[in-house]
Formats: structure tokens, C-alpha cells, sequence
């Protein structure tokens, strides 16, 4: 007996999908992140031998890490798209980009537009497509509010003349970012720094999505993940590694010969006082001589902080960096554009982000001496009106 055409066509779908999950089963992609699960899996076999109360997640970090379970067996199809899930980390959803939202891709694409006057394109990375890349398409390209922030960053970190040294092609440096997400900001820096070795701290559950989604976007770097024997021994390495995976509870042992900067992004805020503070001072100890960081003083829902800046100053001496007179989430406004940015960021009444951009230079390092006020005394001043340094 013949099939009826229904029947076929029927058939036809099912076997289009089942050959779509089979070739992305063997897809690059896929496999990276399977290894990256078994890397992830023994990192937590080792976690729960340590005992550590203060590297626990806070309370905030325990509600967020429960949202994302699933991510332990994803499925081929979510790997395919696995920037579309990371709205778990940074809440950006590919729906607030579909086509046709017109007023809200043009709003982006002014802002895109201000900070390209002041970054130029030389530090400019678009969102890649692969993945499950989302943004709105400008230029030929893909931006959202992740690809600017980080951008922001950049520029931030142009301004305050952190970035050129870190581009000399020559010197090999050690970037260490706490709390990196799906690893957007990493993807963004190695694109524009290439000698740069760049160290992940976060949960381990975390490198499902940073570890995966860069592992495939380099596909020629060298990437390793702490998850057995010494961690000494591949800092002893560290030069020849690109991306170096170490879970949070490892901090003690995180003693690299060098760190030429720590960087921290709207993660602090999401942190315990006794966290901020031990990564602060381990980037002291470290002698890293910056310490960068894009924060809140504190996230609204996180009740166990008390501020991201005075906690920063107690080692590092802190600068604000302007670029712009909004938080990164946030769109320019009309009053912001017909001021111009400049008149509008000196005006005293203005409004300031709630997001500083905070460059803190190791205090023992300036000058070659000890800056007074390193320890138990008040924060300096950050350039803030008072009050916006502390809760
Ligand atoms: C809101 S996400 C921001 C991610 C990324 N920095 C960005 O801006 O796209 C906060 C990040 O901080 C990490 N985090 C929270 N508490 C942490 C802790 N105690 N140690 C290390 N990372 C932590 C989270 O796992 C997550 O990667």
C-alpha cells in the first residue's frame, strides 16, 4: 500500500528534525559544551569537598543558579541557540530584538552611534550570529544592549589608558574577570587584545555558557579548566593558555605570578560585602594594578552589601570614568542628545547613572609607595555628590 501524500509530508518533518538533532549532536558546538559539562561536573564534585561559607552564592546567586538546571543536559537545539538562553545572566531576550520593532532599534542605533563618536571603530565588536546571536541589525551587523555595554567598557577603559598596554602585541598579559557570564565581554576583549591570556572566575555552572560559547568561537585557542590536580601548575603555564576556567572556591589558590588587570561587571553588586572584599583583596595581594569594575553600589534585590566603591577603595584607589550620562541598560534621551553630553554630564542637578564605571589603581603601586588611607578608613572621595558612594 502506498503512503498518501499527508502522510509522506508527515514523515518528511519528522525525519528533517531528527536529522537536525543528529548533525548538531556532532556539531563543534555541541561537543565543546559536552566537554565542558564533564569539566563543570567534576569542578562541583570537588566543590562540595570545600566548606567555605563565604564563597557560597548569595543568597541572590542561589535563586538565579536554580533557573538554569536544565543547562546541566541541555539538548543539542538549546546549544544552537545558546545565546538565547542567556538571558539567565544578563536578561537580554532575543524577543525584545524581533524585527519590526522599529522605535526601539532606532533608539539603539543613536546610542551605538554617540559612542562610536567616542570609541571609534577600532574597539567596536558586534554580536556574533553564531550561536543563536541575536540584536538589531545596523550597519550590516548585530548590536544589543550586551554589545554595548561592553563597548562601554572598552572606551572606559581606553579613556583611563588601561587598554593600550594590554594591546601591545609583544607582552603577554593576564586578565582575571570575576564573575564573566556567558562570556560576552571575554569574547569581545580577546577579539581586540589577542596576547592576552584570560582568566575566568565565576560558578562553575557559569562555564556551561562561557565555556562553551567561547571554546567554540575561538576554535584555535587554547583553553583549559581547572577542575583537578594543581591549579599551580597551569598558572605556571599561564602564558601559553588563551582562556583558563577556575571555579570561584578556588580563590585561595589563585596565585598567578602576574595579573595585569581584575575587571568585575554588574557582579559585585549582586555579591556579599565578605565576597566584594576578598576578591578586592586578593587583586590587591596579587598586585594587579588595576582593578576595574562597572557596577551598582549595590543590586536592589541583594540584601547582604553594603557598597561596591568603599569596599573597592579600601585597596585600590578609585576614578569614576564618564562616557555617558546613562546606565548602560538605559537609552539616551532627548534632553540628553539636545545638551550634548559634555554640558549635561557637568551640570550639577543632572541625574547620574547608577552605574559607575570605576577604574581602581592598586594603592601600594602608585608612586612606588604606600597611599595613606589603604586600610579601615573612610573611602575617598570617587567625584560623586555625597551620598552616591555609599548606601
Ligand atoms: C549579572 S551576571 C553579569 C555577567 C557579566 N559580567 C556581564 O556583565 O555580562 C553576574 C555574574 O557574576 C557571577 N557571580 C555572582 N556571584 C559570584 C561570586 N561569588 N563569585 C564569582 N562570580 C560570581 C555570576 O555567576 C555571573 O556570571
Amino acid at each position: 500500500m502506498q503512503d498518501t501524500p499527508a502522510k509522506k509530508q508527515s514523515t518528511e518533518f519528522t525525519e528533517a528534525v531528527q536529522h537536525r538533532i543528529a548533525a548538531l549532536r556532532n556539531s563543534v558546538a555541541f561537543q565543546n559544551y559536552e566537554d565542558v559539562r564533564n569539566h563543570v561536573l567534576r569542578m562541583k564534585d570537588l566543590e562540595a569537598q570545600r566548606s567555605e561559607t563565604v564563597l557560597k552564592p548569595s543568597a541572590y546567586w542561589r535563586e538565579e543558579l536554580e533557573n538554569f538546571e536544565y543547562m546541566l543536559d541541555a539538548h543539542p537545539l538549546i546549544i544552537d541557540k545558546l545565546r538565547h538562553h542567556s538571558y539567565h545572566v544578563t536578561g537580554l531576550r532575543v524577543y525584545d530584538y524581533r524585527s519590526n520593532k522599529d522605535s526601539v532599534r532606532e533608539l539603539l542605533a543613536e546610542k551605538l552611534e554617540v559612542l562610536v563618536k567616542m570609541g571609534g571603530h577600532d574597539l567596536l565588536v558586534p554580536e556574533p550570529r553564531d550561536m543563536g546571536g541575536f540584536g538589531f541589525e545596523i550597519e550590516g551587523q548585530l548590536y544589543n544592549i550586551d554589545t554595548l555595554k561592553f563597548y562601554e567598557v572598552l572606551i572606559a577603559m581606553q579613556r583611563s589608558s588601561i587598554l593600550p598596554d594590554l594591546r601591545k602585541p609583544a607582552d603577554r598579559k593576564l586578565v582575571w574577570e570575576i564573575g564573566a557570564g556567558w562570556g560576552g565581554f571575554a569574547y569581545q576583549f580577546k577579539t581586540i587584545c589577542s596576547n592576552v591570556t584570560y582568566v575566568i572566575m565565576d560558578f562553575p555552572e557559569l562555564f556551561l555558557f562561557s565555556g562553551t560559547y567561547l571554546k567554540t568561537m575561538f576554535p584555535e585557542a587554547r583553553v583549559e579548566f581547572f577542575d583537578h590536580g594543581s591549579l599551580g601548575k597551569l598558572l605556571g603555564q599561564w602564558r601559553d593558555i588563551d582562556f583558563l576556567f577556575v571555579p570561584n572556591t578556588f580563590l585561595d589558590d589563585f596565585s598567578p605570578d602576574q595579573v595585569d588587570l581584575a575587571i568585575n561587571m554588574v557582579s559585585f553588586q549582586e555579591m556579599t560585602s565578605d565576597q566584594v572584599r576578598a576578591y578586592v583583596e586578593k587583586a590587591h595581594e596579587l598586585q594587579s594594578p588595576y582593578l576595574y569594575s562597572l557596577n551598582r553600589d549595590r543590586s536592589p534585590y541583594n540584601r547582604e552589601l553594603l557598597s561596591v566603591s568603599n569596599i573597592i577603595a579600601e585597596r585600590f584607589l578609585p576614578r569614576q570614568i564618564p562616557v555617558l550620562p546613562v546606565s548602560y541598560p538605559k537609552m539616551l534621551n532627548k534632553l540628553t542628545k539636545a545638551r550634548g553630553l559634555r554640558a549635561r554630564l557637568k551640570k550639577k542637578k543632572v541625574t547620574r547613572p547608577d552605574y559607575k564605571h570605576i577604574v581602581g589603581c592598586h594603592r601600594m603601586t602608585l608612586n612606588g609607595k604606600h597611599i595613606p588611607g589603604s586600610t579601615g578608613e573612610a573611602a575617598p572621595s570617587l567625584g560623586l555628590p555625597p551620598g552616591e558612594a555609599s548606601e
